[in-house]
């Protein structure tokens, strides 16, 4: 049997720890060979190929990024993509596909297995947490620990200069960056894609916070979007590559700040720092029990699934359910933390 491995979309700490015990348990245990395709789906698509025994992911746990490289390449979206997949894999004599990525690479892999007949396997990542059917994805954790420790550090700029701090996370579409991390650091406004919020309240809560004497920390989400509409807060432009850039809600926001509440203010964009990097203990351990999983799933022969974590077990759903709708914050949950505001 030979696999071949890829990892797709945005990069996430914990990649190389899934490859590893990946192919650690497929060989060790099953006797497999491997292949790891580059860049995600560009690898089987243009035939990219790198080696993955033993000796290539030795001491590679630790590491962020992904060994196999990644990329947005979307193969329903080429010319013969599915034509070409099928033929390059028939050509390398790959029998199974672990595939590691977000919603839009297991995506593919669905389509791809229940389509097409390529067998898949699924292995969700995201720093994001927002897929479905799993508790969480690894690399967040790690974000989260990165995006809390800024925040514990910019506690004591603001504080000696009583300015507002706006810190600008991650997540397009959800906030679970945003809500662990600000509640974990002690925000004084945390601001998620899924409550638009209110300016005034916004500016209501930093002026309370200033009252009682203290700095206030105010968090965002890069997708975070106004309620009253009057403000274009955040810029949605296409780059060069045809991908969606989001910039400026934290800046465009601070800047409202000032101007309704005559308090100075200062913006920190996070960024892909918090993607970069050693992932977390925590990451590690759930990035190898996926991994030790997916590769049974290869031996089973069950193909179309993707492992998952539910409560403390990892436990195999249909790739289908992760894909089919993104997990979002429950408005209960915001809520709860909401009473830490202002
Ligand atoms: O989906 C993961 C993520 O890190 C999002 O939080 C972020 O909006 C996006 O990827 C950034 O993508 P890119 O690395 O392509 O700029």
């Amino acid at each position: 049997m030979r696999v071949g491995v890829l990892t797709g979309g945005g990069d996430c700490p914990g990649l190389n720890a899934v490859i590893r015990a990946v192919v650690r348990k497929g060989v060790q245990e099953y006797g497999y060979e491997f292949t790891g395709f580059r860049d995600g789906w560009r690898g089987p698509l243009d035939g990219v190929t790198v080696p993955l025994d033993i000796p290539a992911v030795r001491g590679i746990l630790p590491r962020g990024g992904t060994v196999l490289g990644s990329s947005r390449t979307n193969p329903l979206n080429e010319r013969d993509g599915i034509r070409r997949i099928t033929d390059n894999l028939a050509a390398l004599g790959v029998d199974a596909l672990v595939t590691i990525g977000g919603e839009d690479t297991l995506g593919v892999a669905t389509r791809l297995t229940e389509e097409y007949g390529v067998p898949c396997v699924g292995v969700p990542k995201t720093i994001d947490n927002d897929l479905s059917a799993t508790d969480y994805t690894f690399g967040f954790d790690t974000a989260v620990g990165i995006a809390t420790e800024a925040i514990d550090r910019l506690h004591t700029t603001a504080e000696s200069h009583m300015r507002v701090l706006v810190v600008e996370v991650m997540g397009r579409h959800s906030g679970w960056i945003a809500l662990h991390s600000g509640l974990a650091g002690g925000a004084n406004v945390i601001l998620i894609p899924e409550h638009p919020f209110d300016v005034d309240q916004v500016c209501a809560w930093v002026t309370s916070r200033f009252r009682a004497s203290y700095a206030p920390i105010v968090v965002v989400a890069e997708g975070a979007v106004p309620r009253d509409g009057d403000l274009v807060l955040k810029d949605r432009s296409l780059d060069a590559f045809g991908h969606v850039r989001l910039s400026g809600v934290g800046e465009r926001l601070a800047l409202e700040i000032e101007k309704r509440t005559g308090k100075e203010a200062r913006t920190t964009v996070l960024g892909h720092v918090q993607r970069g990097g050693t992932p977390s203990a925590y990451d590690r351990w759930l990035a190898t029990r996926f991994g030790l999983h997916a590769i049974d799933c290869v031996r089973d022969g069950d193909f179309g699934t993707m492992v998952a974590l539910q409560g403390t077990n990892i436990v195999r759903v249909p790739m289908a359910d992760a894909t089919a709708r993104l997990k979002t914050v429950p408005p209960e949950l915001y809520e709860e933390v909401g009473v830490f505001f202002g």
